[in-house]
């Protein structure tokens, strides 16, 4: 029973109003600041603080999932801009990715659930769940198989935790990781060492039969291991053995694009196109530039979310440029604090092989060291929303780029300057992505109702 305050009537609306005064009186300041509620005792969703309301578009609702070991209450959110608990998911329920997707014409709630191993191995086994307007379950997408984990169990369905796309096709793009052996004297490791494989599925949810499979380790001859930012042994893992099997590619999304996919690798620090045949098109590196020159202060590194915004053809239907999107960590666990992350967008021109920084976000005053996790979003009204990750803010800014309005939840580390750094493990609270999405709710359970007598 998923109890939903829904401010769709005048009735329901006073309702909420009581119930949130109960909350204000029943404040947790302990752990995280939470809000408690007489009508539903198990929810203990976090206060969160808000720097400029009264600036945040009214457009949207918070969409994230709390969780981590310092979390008060794990569990997948909606809230307004204002910090009202609009929909509070299953108590313990950890999900990622949690937000709104169209599948069918229809908006959905599309989330990961299963078993993670988190950072610094930062993965997952589960199912993608899609629940309709009613907060019904209407997909359960798996992707079982001979799948090979540091640990040797094996799960019933090997969804990595990161990315779960929707196409209009009604199919859903996901990743997933893989232990496997390879030959790492490239390296100076083993000639018979352990990695972790970065696959790519694309899997019809009517049917759940996968349509596409990508291997990393199939290219290695354009992706090849020496060009990992994440040197073999770093964080203890030295492939020599299956339980230190090294995370060289550490992919974390993919997106569809004219001719394929754009896959976000963090360990190369890179955007890498395939074509629908698994070709590696071209790479674009943040540091380097891979195939491509970057232009003037063009640079990203250890990036989650890459997205396609924009692109275009050229005389012969040949794709000539197109623009993504990106939340730049900058930052990961062997390489911090030294350039903060922002959200960014590139122009890259695939004829004259040059990749141009046109925007950047984040806030000045606010300097954020995220070193993992972490999305960009431009919501439908234009403004752009990140979500921080590792370190539990959101932010919206305007399309130029001004900061707008911050939500900050659980604890995080300040610096004295007015920003964030990044937890140790044992202390994280966190959302993997963050979303600021419109939504209409239909539940057909009954509002949970506590009438308060209230001074006049
Ligand atoms: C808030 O909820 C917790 C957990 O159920 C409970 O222990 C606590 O007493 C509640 N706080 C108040 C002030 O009611
Ligand atoms: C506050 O949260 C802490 C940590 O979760 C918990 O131990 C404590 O019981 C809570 N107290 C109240 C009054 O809710
Ligand atoms: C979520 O995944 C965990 C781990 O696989 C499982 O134990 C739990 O039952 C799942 N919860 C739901 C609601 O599917
Ligand atoms: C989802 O499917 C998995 C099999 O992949 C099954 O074990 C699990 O119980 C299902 N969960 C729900 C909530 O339907
Ligand atoms: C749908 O599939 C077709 C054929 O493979 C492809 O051309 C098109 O780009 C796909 N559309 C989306 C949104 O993925
Ligand atoms: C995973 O790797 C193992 C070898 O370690 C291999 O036997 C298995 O087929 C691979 N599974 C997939 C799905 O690639
Ligand atoms: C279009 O194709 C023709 C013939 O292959 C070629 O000569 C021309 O340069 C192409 N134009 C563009 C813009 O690539
Ligand atoms: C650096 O990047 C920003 C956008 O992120 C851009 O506005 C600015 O002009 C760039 N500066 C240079 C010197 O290229
Ligand atoms: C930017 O960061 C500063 C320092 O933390 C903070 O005072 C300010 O409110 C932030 N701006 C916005 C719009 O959140």
């Amino acid at each position: 029973m998923f109890t939903f305050f829904a401010p769709l009537a005048a009735l329901a609306y006073f309702i909420l109003y009581i119930v949130h005064i109960e909350a204000v009186q029943h404040l947790n300041e302990t752990k995280w600041p939470s809000q408690n509620f007489t009508s539903v005792p198990e929810f203990h969703p976090p206060v969160l603080e808000i720097t400029a309301p009264e600036q945040a578009s009214k457009d949207g609702y918070l969409f994230f999932n709390p969780g981590g070991p310092a979390a008060d209450q794990v569990a997948p959110l909606i809230m307004d801009s204002d910090g009202e608990l609009v929909w509070n998911g299953p108590p313990g329920l950890f999900t990622f990715n949690f937000g709104v997707q169209q599948y069918r014409g229809e908006d959905v709630l599309v989330f990961w659930n299963g078993t993670r191993f988190p950072e610094p191995k930062g993965r997952g086994h589960g199912n993608v769940y899609i629940w309709n307007k009613h907060y019904e379950q209407i997909a359960n997408i798996s992707l079982p198989g001979n799948f090979l984990e540091f640990n040797g169990e094996r799960y019933p369905s090997n969804i990595d935790l990161h990315e779960h796309y929707i196409t209009g096709n009604g199919t859903i793009l996901v990743l997933a990781y893989n232990i496997t052996m390879a030959d790492l004297r490239s390296v100076g490791g083993l000639a018979e060492g352990w990695v972790v494989e970065g696959q790519v599925y694309e899997i019809d949810i009517e049917t759940n039969e996968v349509l596409f499979t990508w291997n990393s380790l199939e290219h290695l001859d354009k992706l090849p291991f020496t060009d990992s930012l994440y040197p073999l042994g770093s964080e203890g893992y030295d492939g020599k053995t299956q339980e230190n099997a090294w995370g060289y590619f550490h992919h974390n999304a993919v997106t569809p694009f004219t001719d394929g996919y754009i896959i976000s690798s963090r360990y190369f620090c890179s955007a890498i196109a395939i074509s629908r045949e698994g070709e590696v098109l071209w790479v674009l590196q943040g540091r380097d530039g891979g195939d491509f020159q970057l232009e003037g202060n063009a640079s990203f590194c250890y990036q989650h979310d890459i997205r396609v915004l924009s692109s275009s053809l050229d005389a012969n239907n040949s794709l000539a440029s197109l623009t993504i999107s990106m939340h730049d960590n900058a930052n990961s666990p062997i390489d911090k604090n030294k350039i903060p992350t922002s959200g960014k967008i590139f122009d890259i021109d695939l004829a004259s092989k040059t990749a141009t920084q046109t925007h950047r976000y984040l806030n000045t005053s606010g300097l954020i060291y995220g070193t993992a996790q972490g999305s960009h979003q431009r919501m439908t009204n234009g403004n752009i929303f990140e979500g921080a990750g590792y370190v539990p803010v959101m932010e919206e800014f305007s399309p130029d780029g001004t900061p707008l309005c911050r939500w900050t939840f659980g604890t995080p580390i300040r610096t004295t300057e007015g920003g964030f750094l990044s937890p140790e493990p044992e202390n994280v609270v966190l959302s993997y992505r963050a979303y600021k999405q419109t939504w209409v709710g239909c539940p057909r359970t009954t509002p949970d109702v506590v009438l308060t007598k209230m001074q006049a």
